[in-house]
């Protein structure tokens, strides 16, 4: 006999990993990155530091971080790879070109197979180099111009941002870049980071285990929600518009992009707040952009006010990355290459204790039916 309370629609509430990564806090509201809390990591640290403490266990010093950097930064992706993606329709989205990609990059790398965790940390921080190499070049190369590749000359955050908008970029730009990369960097078991741990759990080997993961990041549930943030707000135009949009919007039962969330659903998203502040630090550092944060501003209250619900981190990265000059297409991707450190971590994690994900189900089809 099948017993129904043992269901839970969405896994929600259900614990289905054992981790030393990280853990959303919500009754400390505190999201722990390796013992670290993360609001303090966006505001203090690198993201370098924060992809040496994601793999290494610990903060690493300044060696080991200018070793990691070096791997980011000087790793160039294959010819091939940027061969195949001019191969692919021009209008294909950019999270589709990128999960091609990643899984193609695979096959230029002669430990593919491997799944030894040994290795997979030595190989991470390249990967998570190309991967970002990759996402900065997709919408050049599909526009039929050359990819760029990163230069020594600059930090990981800069070159990222550097090749994306192909020009020269302020500290205080690069800065609201790298927080918002930080931010983006690991948060627990989201769907995303579940399916790349299923995946490693078969021993299916890491490009695999990415490669799904981009598939389910993409989703406007997941990680597609923050290029959805951003046509809303550029639909609306200004504040007036915006409380228009969004009234109609919920008369239509629609979801509104940028809202709520699993974990947090009846509170703010500790990231988003954070952002809000970086978008609040980007828009006086440039001199414009204030109409953005003011019908962000009246979207949080008509959504608290009608719905009880909070913003989350997609809601204040889209416009951060409007104003650096970030074609939209991209905000997802970017999402996804600063999550490749968090992925990658879980991966190595999985591939260290594993055992093979295989749940059961509550049948509600008919049986004995006659042939
Ligand atoms: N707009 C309007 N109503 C909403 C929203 C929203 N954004 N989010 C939840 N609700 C309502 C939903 O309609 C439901 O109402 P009712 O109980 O009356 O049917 C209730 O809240 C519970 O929603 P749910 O879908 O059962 O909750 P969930 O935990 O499965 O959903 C979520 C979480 C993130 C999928 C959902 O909040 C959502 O669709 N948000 C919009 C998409 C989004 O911003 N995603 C990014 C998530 S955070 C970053 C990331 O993971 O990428």
């Amino acid at each position: 006999m099948q017993e129904e309370k043992t269901y839970s629609p969405g896994l929600e509430g259900i614990i289905a990993a054992r981790t030393a990564i990280s853990f959303l806090d919500t009754e400390q509201e505190e999201i722990v990155i390796r013992g670290y809390n993360l609001l303090d990591l966006i505001q203090r640290a690198g993201y370098v530091e924060v992809v040496g403490l994601l793999l290494d266990q610990q903060i690493p010093d300044k060696q080991r971080q200018q070793e990691i950097e070096a791997e980011m930064v000087g790793s160039p992706v294959p010819d091939a790879i940027y061969a195949i993606l001019r191969l692919l329709p021009s209008e294909m989205h950019a999270m589709d070109q990128l999960r091609t990609a990643v899984s193609a990059l695979g096959g230029f790398d002669k430990e593919a197979g491997s799944t030894d965790p040994s290795s997979e940390k030595e190989r991470a921080p390249r990967i998570i180099g190309q991967i970002a190499q990759m996402v900065a070049n997709l919408t050049h190369v599909a526009q039929g111009r050359e990819p760029q590749p990163f230069s020594p000359a600059y930090s990981f955050a800069e070159n990222f941002l550097r090749v994306i908008v192909r020009r020269e970029v302020s500290p205080p730009e690069v800065r609201a870049f790298e927080q918002s990369l930080i931010a983006y960097s690991e948060h627990e078991l989201p769907n995303s980071t579940f399916a790349a741990r299923v995946v490693a759990s078969t021993l299916g080997d890491l490009y695999g285990a990415l490669t799904a993961a981009v598939a389910s990041l993409k989703g406007p549930l997941h990680g597609g929600a923050n290029e959805a943030v951003m046509y809303m707000l550029l639909e609306a135009q200004n504040v007036e518009g915006m409380d228009k949009l969004i009234r109609q919007k919920l008369s239509r039962k629609e979801r509104i992009m940028g809202f709520g969330h699993r974990v947090y659903m009846r509170r703010m998203d500790p990231r988003a707040q954070l952002l809000k502040e970086v978008l609040h630090q980007l828009i006086q550092a440039q001199g414009k952009g204030q109409e953005y944060l003011a019908m962000c501003q009246r979207g949080e209250d008509i959504m608290r006010s009608e719905k009880g619900l909070y913003p989350n981190l997609d809601y204040y990265a889209a416009p951060v990355y409007y104003l650096l000059g970030i074609p939209i297409e991209l905000y997802t991707p970017i999402f996804f290459a600063a999550r490749s450190a968090g992925l990658l971590a879980h991966i190595i994690e999985q591939h260290s204790e594993n055992r093979l994900y295989r749940p059961r189900v509550l049948y509600t089809g008919p049986r004995g039916l006659q042939l």
